[in-house]
């Protein structure tokens, strides 16, 4: 005791104030006060329920053993500090900001809460830091803006309101910014531009109002993430001038206006463009072929209007696409047949006519096709669409089709939602259907005209959760052996003769 205060009277003598504070702290910090600090912590943590620390933070080991702590091999402090998923509860203790040599800080996926010490400011070093998935709450610390040194900057998942502090600004070294899942608001900073390193930024799941143009100035920025926001009004025009962008979606905002016809001439890098439920009206980008990047696009639930362009054909890159929820009208594009790598297609609930185009059987990588809910969709359904070896959901309810159901399709093995209700097909389900389509989940094919009877094989489709079968004119009983069925939702299994429920009862 007598030591200390002799050493801090010698310093008091012989330096200026700020330097000798800053002296005094350095010489009184070592592994020694690591020690203490991650003592504190493991004081304040109330539950450790995979054991993580309790048992492993042993005072008998050195600290630099103790798991997920990594020291420093030259300065021999601790560099790392790793407590992510060890679904720990408790509270982060001012201790922490004795970890001068601390560089990275995950305490992702805990149960972490209560106040952010300020004394947490005074981790000069710290380059990563990831606080995401715990229950912090209230405004974000100011303080978080002396990290200087700061690369990433991670607090997603936690109940933070307020806005972002303008400090945060000031961090000129940021490369990634994780605010998503919280309840954050109000206009995102014009400084946002002065963030030039910034290649990652996660705003979605908030309540932000406005993006700045000053967006614009991050060329080097990969993937902006804002949706599920409250962002109005035209999109920033500014964006689309950022050709290092890969990945951007503003999906389920209130954005409107027209999508820019050139939206790919710059973003040439372009593999995700998610602008779905959203605001926005007019054409398809008119060049749109151009994103030859473009792995998914998603456009669905806006008020878009005109043809879907035959260029669809040139993105041959795209996996996913989906429209739906507009107002296009015209023909399904034959050329969407040429996308030789497509996965999922939606295009359901548009003013689209004229028949499903034969090209798709093409597509043998298609495993989702919603295209329900087009009312002037009004050829027969073509037989080689069973031919599709991938395909998992075909969605054609609400629809003008007409013809037989063709045999194909109870023949896809690998369906597990099959929707034709609403339509004006003809027909009978064959003896086979459970055993032919054994992981079917979900069948609809209510309101059509189907007839014969409901074959008792439907129980050997173990998986069905949802059946309809409702407004035909099945006849005969309805198989018992439905009743072996655990998962079915009883009450959607009615049909014009019974309820399954009933039979049920009497089996
Ligand atoms: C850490 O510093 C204190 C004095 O501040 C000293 O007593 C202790 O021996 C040091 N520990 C190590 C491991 O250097
Ligand atoms: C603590 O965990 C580390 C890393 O898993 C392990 O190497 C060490 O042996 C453990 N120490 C004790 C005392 O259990
Ligand atoms: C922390 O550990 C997890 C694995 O448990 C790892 O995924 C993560 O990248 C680590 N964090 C840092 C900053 O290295
Ligand atoms: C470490 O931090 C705490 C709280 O911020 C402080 O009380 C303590 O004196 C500091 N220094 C050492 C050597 O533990
Ligand atoms: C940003 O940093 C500068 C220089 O360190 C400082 O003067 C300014 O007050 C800081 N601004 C904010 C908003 O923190
Ligand atoms: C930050 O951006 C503002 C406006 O965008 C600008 O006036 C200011 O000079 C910038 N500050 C720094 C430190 O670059
Ligand atoms: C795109 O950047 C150029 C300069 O690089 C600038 O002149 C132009 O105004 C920007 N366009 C938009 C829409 O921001
Ligand atoms: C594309 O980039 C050029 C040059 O940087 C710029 O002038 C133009 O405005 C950009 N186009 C769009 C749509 O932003
Ligand atoms: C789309 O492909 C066609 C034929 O392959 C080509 O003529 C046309 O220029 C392409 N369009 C764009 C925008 O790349
Ligand atoms: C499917 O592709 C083959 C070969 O590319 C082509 O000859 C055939 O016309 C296509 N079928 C349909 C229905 O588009
Ligand atoms: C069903 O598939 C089998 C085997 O792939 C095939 O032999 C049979 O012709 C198919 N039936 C129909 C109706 O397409
Ligand atoms: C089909 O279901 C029936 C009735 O549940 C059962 O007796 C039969 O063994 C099943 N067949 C197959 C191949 O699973």
């Amino acid at each position: 005791m007598e030591r200390v205060t002799w050493f801090f009277l010698e310093y008091l003598i012989c330096c200026t104030a700020a330097i000798c504070l800053t002296m005094a702290a350095q010489t009184k910090l070592n592994i020694t006060t690591d020690r203490s600090a991650l003592l504190v912590l493991k004081a304040r943590i109330t539950s450790d329920p995979q054991n993580m620390i309790f048992i492993n933070w042993s005072t008998t080991t050195p600290i630099c053993n103790w798991v997920g702590v990594t020291c420093g091999a030259r300065h021999h402090r601790v560099a790392n500090l790793n407590l992510s998923y060890f679904g720990l509860t408790g509270t982060i203790p001012p201790e922490l900001g004795n970890l001068s040599f601390l560089v990275n800080m995950d305490f992702s996926n805990n149960n972490f809460h209560g106040i952010l010490p300020q004394k947490l400011a005074r981790l000069r070093r710290l380059k990563f830091i990831s606080l995401g998935n715990n229950k912090f709450m209230r405004v974000i610390p100011s303080w978080f803006g002396s990290l200087f040194k700061l690369q990433v900057f991670s607090l997603f998942g936690n109940q933070f309101s307020g806005s972002i502090p303008a400090t945060i600004f000031n961090l000129s070294a940021l490369q990634k910014i994780d605010l998503s899942d919280n309840q954050l608001s109000g206009r995102i900073s014009r400084e946002i531009g002065n963030l030039t390193m910034l290649k990652e930024i996660y705003l979605d799941s908030n309540n932000f109002k406005e993006i700045p143009n000053e967006i614009g100035t991050l060329n080097h920025l990969e993937k902006l993430y804002v949706q599920d926001n409250a962002l109005k009004g035209p999109i920033p025009m500014t964006i689309f001038n950022i050709s290092s962008l890969t990945i951007v979606t503003f999906y389920g905002n209130n954005l409107n206006g027209i999508i820019p016809d050139n939206i790919c001439q710059n973003l040439s890098n372009i593999q995700g463009l998610n602008l779905g439920a959203n605001q926005f009206n007019g054409p398809l980008p008119s060049i749109f072929g151009q994103c030859k990047q473009l792995l998914r696009l998603d456009l669905e639930d806006n008020s878009l209007t005109g043809k879907i362009s035959r260029e669809i054909g040139n993105l041959t890159m795209l996996k996913e696409i989906y429209l739906g929820g507009n107002n296009f009208e015209g023909p399904i594009p034959y050329e969407i047949g040429y996308l030789p790598n497509l996965e999922e297609v939606g295009l359901s609930e548009n003013n689209l006519n004229g028949h499903i185009p034969s090209s798709i059987v093409n597509i043998s990588t298609i495993k989702v096709l919603y295209l329900g809910q087009i009312e002037q969709l009004n050829s027969p359904i073509p037989y080689e669409i069973g031919y599709l070896p991938n395909l998992e959901i075909l969605a054609l309810h609400q629809n003008n089709l007409n013809g037989h159901i063709p045999s194909s399709i109870f023949n896809i093995s690998t369906i597990t939602g099959l929707g034709l209700s609403f339509s004006q097909l003809l027909g009978s389900l064959p003896a086979d259907i459970g055993l032919a389509l054994p992981k079917l989940e979900k069948f609809y094919a209510g309101a059509n005209h189907l007839s014969g009877v409901i074959p008792k094989s439907i129980s050997n489709a173990s998986e069905l959760r949802s059946l309809d079968l409702g407004g035909n004119s099945f006849s005969g009983y309805i198989p018992t052996t439905l009743c072996l069925l655990t998962n079915l939702e009883r009450q959607k299994a009615v049909n014009s003769i019974d309820p399954v429920t009933s039979t049920c009862e009497l089996a």
